[in-house]
């Protein structure tokens, strides 16, 4: 008997099921802290861990603060966007050619995924706020997709937003000084963000539709 009376047998008993609960304590703080995908080689002798587990680390970071106007002349920054997808292009309004393909590639996409695009809000940046007014703005993406917002602002606000998005632009020079004919040289690709802003993945403005509807689908 014990000191406080319960059968030895009992406490034996006792202890080895509080032997048992230490260790699956234990085994399940190893396992949450490996990680699943790895728990079966924590056992494996060559197993070692990798010096780099973080994709984060992986390159410049995409993405970043930005205060601009909407095309219904409503300041608009990244907080707005907050536990929405976005799916941003940078590109201007009186862009010949590579601009529409990519805002009508981006359009399809997230009609072809129907409700499942609902939490993905579609962004055109503009790197040309001289003309893209928010009028302009207004007009031009009644093109595209119905839910899609316009943003354009201050040159500064411009270049600040396309700073943190690694997105490059360049006015060239007018035919004649002073004249509204100049086009703007552009990175042309499309942005997939995450509820929180994080970068996701790109596409060239060459991709098809389908193919930026099924990567997408992949993160939802
Ligand atoms: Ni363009």
């Amino acid at each position: 008997m014990t000191n406080d009376g319960r059968p030895k047998g009992v406490s034996r008993i006792a202890v080895v099921l509080g032997a048992l609960a230490l260790c699956l304590t234990l085994i399940g703080g190893v396992y949450f802290a490996v990680g699943s995908e790895r728990f079966s080689s924590f056992f494996d002798p060559s197993f070692k861990i990798p010096k780099q587990t973080s994709t984060a680390s992986k390159g410049p970071q995409i993405g970043g603060p930005f205060e601009l106007v909407d095309h219904t002349g409503a300041v608009r920054t990244n907080a707005d966007f907050a536990g929405k997808f976005t799916l941003i292009y940078f590109g201007y309004t009186y862009c010949p050619d590579v601009c529409p393909t990519s805002l009508t590639a981006m359009t399809d996409a997230l009609k072809s995924l129907g409700s499942k695009a609902k939490n993905i809000v579609p962004l055109f940046i503009t790197v040309d706020p001289k003309r893209d007014t928010v009028e302009q703005l207004r007009m031009y993406i009644s093109h595209f997709h119905p839910r899609m917002v316009g943003l354009t602002g201050t040159e500064e606000q411009i270049a600040k937003a396309a700073n943190a998005f690694r997105v490059y632009f360049a006015k060239q020079k007018e035919s004649t000084p002073g004249a509204n004919d100049y086009l703007v040289d552009h990175s042309s690709i499309v942005l997939f963000m995450d509820q929180k802003g994080r970068f996701l993945t790109h596409f060239s403005h060459a991709v098809a539709a389908d193919a930026m509807a099924e990567r997408i689908r992949k993160f939802l």
